[in-house]
């Protein structure tokens, strides 16, 4: 079938594929273990989803403003100042059918053709391949394990000049990097240098983290940035929300009004009851977002000590997110049931086939060598598959 030519870029997304796969073989009865999935495994807090069901039982089923209902913004602009220290009024926020829509929505809005689109690797899959739905150019800038994946501004400032946006993701997904307020700054002070690059701040995976790390706003620290930055959030980490497909974009309200414009004639507005229960999110009790972060800072911990015992493996502790990023290639050339293993999809593929784990390989992340677990699962779990892992290492030919 002739379709238009865009589909040629891109790919269906790999987190979901493997997922899918694992969900495949769990259907026919394989007990597999899904550490390949971007989303908690705790259930949404009662109290957001009570205040879902109220506000259906109270009629709220009927569209909102395309920008999203006014309380609601109002309740993140509240939620910009008290936490991240960010000066943005309700007509500064767009509320959106997920964060993955509103980077979707701000790319759209700032790209023309053949505009690059910096994006440091690792880095999440839909970010290049939006960019190339929008017909700009996704230009990928490498990190180095050492530097903890971490975007050094030496190769910011050598690519920055004529660039119109940077994506930056931090806590970061696949690595679990966190930028200290130092890099952070160092990398707002070539950007300052930059008049034309827009920043794309993606904080979707804000409160988690651990080890006395801090989420830090680059747009705080640099406040000359607001002016050329739009900040990206959502509901589906921080309040195990990821099926109600609720995100939102804060940044300069002409911005704000040409996405509000394209989500008009897009998906109209994010969900209304779904808007009203994020209005709890916000101002409810936070203890449940407390208790995941406590809890996945253990289960972190406990994936990070079995990975280690692992010989041709090796981790840093990552400081947020929920997922570790682990290198693989050492064990490229190695033999399991007379295969050898050559690259980080073939090891994800053997790992589902002998271990019965899903996990993603680092090529959908643009990084060859690793491999994404997320520690989204229970500690049976992680330690039923380090057991499973262990099998499969001793299986394993030099
Ligand atoms: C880095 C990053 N940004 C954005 C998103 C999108 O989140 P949402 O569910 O709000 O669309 C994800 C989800 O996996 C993510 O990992």
């Amino acid at each position: 079938m002739e379709l238009a030519r865009r589909l040629d870029r891109i790919q269906p997304s790999p987190t979901l594929a493997m997922g899918a796969r694992a969900r495949v073989l769990k259907a026919r009865g394989v007990d597999v273990i899904d550490l390949s999935v971007g989303e908690p495994d705790a259930d949404t807090p009662e109290a957001i989803k009570e205040a879902a069901v109220r506000a259906l039982a109270a009629g709220r089923t009927k569209y909102t403003p395309a920008a999203g209902l006014p309380e609601l913004r109002e309740a993140i602009a509240e939620k910009l100042a008290r936490v991240n220290g960010l000066p943005y009024r309700a007509e500064n926020v767009l509320v959106t059918v997920g964060a993955k829509h509103a980077i979707f929505l701000a790319l759209q809005a700032l790209c023309n053709p053949g505009d690059r689109v910096l994006i440091p690797a690792p880095y999440w899959v839909s970010y290049a391949d939006q960019a190339s739905l929008v017909d700009a150019e996704p230009v990928i800038l490498p990190t180095r394990e050492e530097d903890g994946f971490k975007l050094r501004p030496e190769v910011l400032s050598e690519a920055v000049q004529g660039a119109r946006v940077l994506i930056l993701n931090s806590p970061h997904n696949p690595t679990g990097a966190v930028y200290t307020p130092e890099e952070l700054a160092a990398l707002g002070e070539v950007l300052a240098e930059a008049p034309g690059c827009w920043v794309i701040s993606d904080e979707i995976y804000e409160p988690f983290v651990y080890d006395g790390a801090r989420n830090e706003s680059l747009l705080r620290l640099k406040p000359e940035l607001q002016e050329r930055a739009v900040v990206i959030n959502g509901f589906s980490k921080a309040y195990a929300m990821t099926g109600w497909r609720l995100g939102y974009a804060a940044g300069p309200q002409p911005l704000v009004a040409a996405m509000t414009t394209l989500q008009s004639h897009a998906t109209s507005n994010a969900t209304t009851f779904a808007q009203v229960a994020a209005i709890e999110a916000l101002q409810g009790s936070q203890a449940s977002v407390e208790t995941m972060v406590r809890t996945f800072r253990e289960r972190r911990d406990l994936l990070l000590a079995g990975l280690r015992r692992l010989p041709g493996l090796s981790c840093p502790t990552p400081q947020g997110a929920f997922y570790l990023f682990p290198k693989v290639s050492g064990l490229f050339g190695r033999t399991w049931r007379g295969q050898v293993i050559q690259s980080s999809q073939q090891l994800a593929e053997l790992l589902l086939e002998g271990a019965a784990t899903a996990t993603v390989p680092g090529t959908a992340f643009g990084t060859e060598g690793y491999l994404r677990l997320s520690y989204a699962a229970s500690t049976e779990r992680l330690a039923e598959a380090l057991d499973r892992w262990q099998a499969f290492w001793e299986e394993m030919e030099p």
